[in-house]
């Protein structure tokens, strides 16, 4: 009873607080002071440290800023907003420098020459300007698709409106960082949980004049689609933001020898505290504009650029308890609860401990007082345990052996590396397994896959609770009226949903593909998949010849992915979700990226190496002109390209079956 009291009133002053809070973030002026409003946020985050059972999600412990989100009105980007892969030590750079060695066929001597700029940790956003007049703002959203947030940006100083230099291109959208500068961030700290938030938080307003109050920075980095931009070099077109108007970052380098870059970097990190705004590590871009166009980029990550993250915060905690999560895939991951603490602004109350294998070779404990660190966006984790304040009495972690489904779950044995894996598995493939149901569900509606708007994760586990789906089929058979009836559902919300499901009948061959979230099948191997396997007839048959089907032709689909796929598609659930998913959905055929392409319909195999080109970059260029590279010569080959030292067996077999033998230097000029 008594608890029953204590979690009204809790609830109580979070429905107080969230009204104030949105008074606060969408009007211009407050309802109460500052001091009141932070001391009704102390009292609710009091509650919830005495009694551990008060958890709520609209809890200011967990929420930060309003976000208005449906009030912006959602643009296309005309060139994607990409994302950076990251780096975190000596080792991840040598990689990436040896890739792109690789990939442009580089010579030892040859140096790369970096622009390293630090990484604002802040929003992006891309302003575009037609004939020198900054005309629409957008954010990033998902990189494809943003929002129209051009009168907020207006408000913001460092936005130049107008821009009358000669030598500035006629259409051009230009990218950089919205951010708060700590000075700033320290007066209105109590309202958000670290500076990126405030930012975002203010930027998304629904008033302009809101985001007026709040000062917000710009720093400009690079730029999207444009017409007559004649440029060699990021450090050029750097120098031409500042000229043109724009602040760039006056800590921006350029760099040759990854030794150089990580003498830089220890700086930075060493000045990091010094600098006015949050940065959390250097990006790197190859300099020369040339070589990034021959590089491209893969999925949503440019190969031209690296983060390099500076090295994590970390603060000591205590283990509460040790909780399995089981994954899409059914990996067992044990997360540590532990008592919250601040980690460089964030709350931090659950950390990962990777997998049983992790927490032996730790020895970690529940009771146990651990170091726990974060670093940038990457899921906090335990490092290691302080023995001296472990209690006589603590006992070793004995994990299960069982999935909460009840299989037992198996270590598989790798292949390749010819060791057991450390991740433990619940075996279940198809539905049978709760757990992997609702992850499946959760990756099916996800950004990258369906992307159904409103649907997230919180909404998956609410109708998965209420016995509303249980297969992805089901999302588009939803009792409507019984979810109008539900709390905090209505006429309007319902409306937006069934708009939102609807809406995405329609879907592409790759993103079907991935959203079955089939284990190796990725963004990058789906869309492989799609673009040889071309229509979903094609893609269904597999459930019946998957045996002797040609999987095996495609470049990077590899024995671990086809195992993976059969797997798949021997299930009967997931058998049957697939014949119930091709009634509801309208799949379309694969289409490359360019149809019309100079190399259509032909098919390519190269041999021997290639004069300053790697062999991937070969089959980009052939792919990018809709050739297309095959694994074996048969009479489906048009085009043999033979490098230095040939296999002569291939060379023979062309011959014997009339197949059309190129030079490198006769292939390129098929490209002009
Ligand atoms: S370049 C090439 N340059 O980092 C594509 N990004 O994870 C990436 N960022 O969304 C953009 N400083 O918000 C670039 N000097 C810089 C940057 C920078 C910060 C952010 C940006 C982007 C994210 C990529």
């Amino acid at each position: 009873m008594k608890n029953l009291k204590i979690e009204k009133d809790y609830l109580k002053k979070i429905k107080l607080f969230q009204e104030y809070n949105k008074y606060y973030y969408d009007k211009s002026d407050p309802k109460i002071s500052d001091s009141k409003f932070d001391q009704l946020k102390k009292e609710i985050i009091d509650l919830e440290n005495k009694y551990k059972f008060l958890n709520s999600k609209n809890s200011p412990s967990k929420t930060v800023g309003f976000t208005p989100s449906k009030n912006f009105k959602k643009v296309k980007h005309k060139t994607q907003m990409l994302s950076l892969s990251n780096a975190f030590n000596e080792e991840d750079l040598n990689n990436f420098e040896k890739k792109i060695r690789n990939f442009l066929s580089l010579s030892k001597d040859f140096e790369l020459e970096y622009s390293a700029e630090p990484k604002i940790d802040g929003i992006s956003a891309s302003l575009i300007y037609k004939n020198g007049k900054f005309t629409m703002g957008l954010s990033r959203g998902d990189g494809k698709e943003g929002e129209d947030i051009t009168e907020n940006l207006k408000t913001i100083e460092d936005i130049p409106k107008i821009i009358t230099a000669k030598n500035f291109p006629v259409e051009i959208d230009i990218r950089g960082e919205i951010f708060i500068q700590n000075s700033d961030f320290s007066k209105i700290k109590t309202k958000f949980a670290n500076p990126r938030n405030a930012a975002s938080g203010s930027l998304r307003q629904k008033d302009p004049k809101a985001t007026s109050k709040i000062p917000l920075k710009f720093i400009a980095y690079t730029y999207g689609f444009t017409k007559n931009l004649d440029i060699k070099t990021q450090s050029i077109f750097l120098k031409n933001l500042k000229d043109w108007g724009f602040k760039t970052n006056e800590y921006n380098k350029i760099i040759k020898g990854i030794e150089n870059l990580i003498i830089n970097h220890n700086k930075l990190e060493k000045k990091r505290n010094l600098i006015d705004f949050e940065i959390d590590g250097i990006v790197y871009k190859i300099n020369d504009f040339e070589l990034q166009k021959r590089l491209g980029y893969v999925t949503n990550a440019p190969r031209w650029a690296i983060a390099h993250k500076f090295s994590a915060n970390s603060s000591i905690s205590k283990i509460i308890s040790i909780e399995i999560q089981i994954g899409r895939t059914g990996a067992l991951t044990p997360v540590a609860k532990i008592e919250p603490v601040n980690i460089g602004g964030v709350t931090v109350s659950n950390a990962t401990l990777h997998n049983e294998d992790e927490i032996k070779r730790k020895d970690i404990r529940i009771g146990d007082t651990v170091t726990v660190e974060r670093a940038g966006d990457v899921i906090p984790h335990v490092v290691s345990v302080d023995l001296t304040k472990r209690k006589m009495n603590s006992k070793k972690f004995i994990f299960p052996k069982k999935c909460p489904c009840g299989f037992e779950t198996t270590k598989e044995f790798n292949e390749v590396t010819k060791k057991f894996d450390a991740v433990r598995r619940c075996p279940d493939r198809g539905f049978d397994c709760d757990a992997i149901a609702k992850e499946r569900l959760k990756h099916f509606v996800s950004k990258e896959a369906l992307n159904i708007d409103g649907f997230g994760k919180k909404i998956v586990e609410n109708f998965w609770d209420l016995k509303l789906i249980k297969y992805p089929q089901d999302i588009f058979n939803l009792d409507f009226k019984k979810i109008k009836n539900l709390d905090g559902w209505g006429d309007l919300s319902v409306a937006n949903l069934k708009f939102a499901i609807d809406s995405k009948r329609k879907i592409s061959l790759e993103k079907f593909i991935y959203s079955l979230g089939i284990r190796h099948i990725g963004q990058e191997n789906a869309k492989l998949l799609a673009i040889h396997i071309k229509t979903d007839d094609n893609f269904f048959k597999l459930l019946n010849t998957i045996d002797n089907n040609e999987l095996r032709n495609i470049d990077g689909i590899g024995y671990t992915q086809i195992k993976s796929i059969k797997n798949f598609f021997s299930n009967k659930s997931n058998q049957k979700i697939l014949l119930e998913l091709k009634k509801i959905l309208k799949i379309k055929d694969a289409t490359q990226t360019n149809k019309m392409g100079i190399l259509k319909n032909k098919t390519f195999i190269i041999t021997g190496k290639l004069e300053n080109m790697s062999r991937a970059e070969a089959k980009s260029i052939i792919e990018q002109n809709s050739g297309k590279i095959i694994s074996n010569v048969n009479k489906k080959l048009d085009y043999l390209i033979i490098g230095e030292k040939p296999t002569t067996k291939k060379i023979n077999l062309a011959k014997e079956l009339n197949i059309k033998i190129l030079s490198q230097k006769e292939w390129l000029k098929m490209l002009n």
